[in-house]
């Protein structure tokens, strides 16, 4: 096998392409173990093995500004500094010990360097697409009506459309109608893939992305993964190839899962959502505080299933409007026509006359598509 396939299974094994992948002068080395106790020693008793030859290190052994804060390497000190000139009467195992010494932390130093190299020239890269995060403190309030109604209220004309479940219910699909069996992220991980192979083109013309059929171990499987590697997420999207035309909705599972860290770290938008009750109130200062590290803007609340008949969920929508401020987006009215759509499996968007819950969706999608322009003209003016 080449060095091109290992490295093309490597970056598909991270579910990441090989295409961007640059090769950069990477000169690892093999660090041999300093001779032990190089002063002082007895005198061997045995004949001592023959010398192996020195390898002359061609490495620079200067460290680049970019190295200098990193600590020296920590090496056993010979009797005898390598800048002074050796005393004719210098033994030649402590001559020995200086080139190891000298061999040993050019070697470090150039691996160091590698390192560095790598990580500047593969750094985890956001998504060029506009990414829009449904996130919620509590389950049941309404995250993938919305995600799935904000897919196809946005879809793009210019880019593509995409929604992505990231919650292992594996419900967004049923707004899509697909089969729930239609394999999904789930799928691509246990086959090691990466995700272009998984978009199913839906009939309202979106890609959808589903979490798929996935078991407790899987979960677990997922969870260890986004734990060991904080860029998990990224690396995965970047297998999509978005550009800067397309747009992502990502649906969430409740809460403050292994998927939050990183599922806010690619979102240019978060949308919120909390009910107008009692419950919802009681959360809300937690689901702020995960919040608190997001660009100002950038996140938005959707107080859902507002009862117009009862005067405590109004008030209680009033008193959600005051605490979030410039946070508040809209109170999307308690609408059974989204209940029933799921149920008899019907787009409640497709209706001859908007439901009173598609009405506000609409008019959500609007104000979305205005930030998603703003937002746009200014990463293409700075
Ligand atoms: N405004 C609304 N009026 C009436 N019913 C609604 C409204 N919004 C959502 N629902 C219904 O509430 C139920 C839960 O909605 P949804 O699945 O979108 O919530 P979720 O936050 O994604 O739940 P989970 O936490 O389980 O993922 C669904 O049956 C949906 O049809
Ligand atoms: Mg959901």
């Amino acid at each position: 096998m080449s060095q091109a396939d290992d490295i093309g299974n490597l970056f598909h094994r991270f579910g990441a392409s090989a295409d961007s992948y640059k090769e950069i002068n990477t000169e690892f080395e093999f660090l041999e173990p300093l001779p032990v106790a190089v002063v002082p020693a007895p005198p061997p008793t045995a004949a001592p093995a023959p010398a192996k030859p020195v390898a002359m290190s061609l490495v620079e052994t200067k460290r680049p500004p970019v190295l200098a804060a990193l600590p020296a390497p920590v090496l056993t000190a010979p009797s005898v500094d390598s800048n002074e000139d050796l005393s004719p009467g210098t033994s030649l195992r402590d001559r020995l010990a200086v080139v190891a010494r000298d061999r040993r932390a050019a070697a470090e130093e150039n691996n160091r360097r590698a390192l560095d190299n790598a990580l500047r020239a593969q750094p985890p890269q956001r998504p060029k697409a506009h990414v829009i995060v449904v996130m919620s403190a509590k389950g049941g309030v309404g995250k993938t009506t919305t995600a799935a109604s904000l897919g196809k209220l946005l879809k793009r004309t210019t880019g593509r459309t995409l929604v992505l479940d990231l919650d292992p219910q594996n419900a967004l699909l049923s707004h899509f109608n697909l089969p729930r069996s239609t394999p999904g992220i789930n799928q691509a991980r246990l086959q090691d893939a990466g995700w272009d192979g998984i978009r199913t083109l839906t009939e309202n013309g979106i890609e959808c992305l589903p979490f798929g059929p996935s078991n407790a171990a899987d979960v677990r499987a997922f969870d260890a993964q986004l734990a060991a590697n904080p860029a998990w997420l990224m690396q995965h999207l970047a297998t999509l190839e978005l550009g800067a035309d397309d747009l992502l909705v990502i649906d969430t599972a409740t809460g403050a899962t292994p998927w939050l860290h990183q599922v806010l770290g690619v979102a240019n938008q978060v949308i919120a959502l909390t009910l107008a009750d009692a419950a919802s109130y009681r959360v809300l200062d937690k689901l702020q505080a995960w919040l608190a590290p997001l660009r100002p803007g950038t996140c938005a609340f959707l107080v859902n299933q507002v009862d117009a008949q009862r005067p405590l969920s109004l008030d209680m929508a009033e008193v959600l409007r005051q605490q979030l401020g410039d946070r508040w987006l809209a109170a999307l009215p308690l609408d059974h026509q989204l209940d029933e759509a799921l149920a008899y499996e019907y787009d409640p968007l497709q209706q001859p006359l908007d439901s009173p819950a598609c009405q506000v969706l609409r008019a959500v999608a609007h104000d979305l598509a205005q930030r998603i322009e703003q937002y746009r003209e200014e990463t293409s003016a700075s």
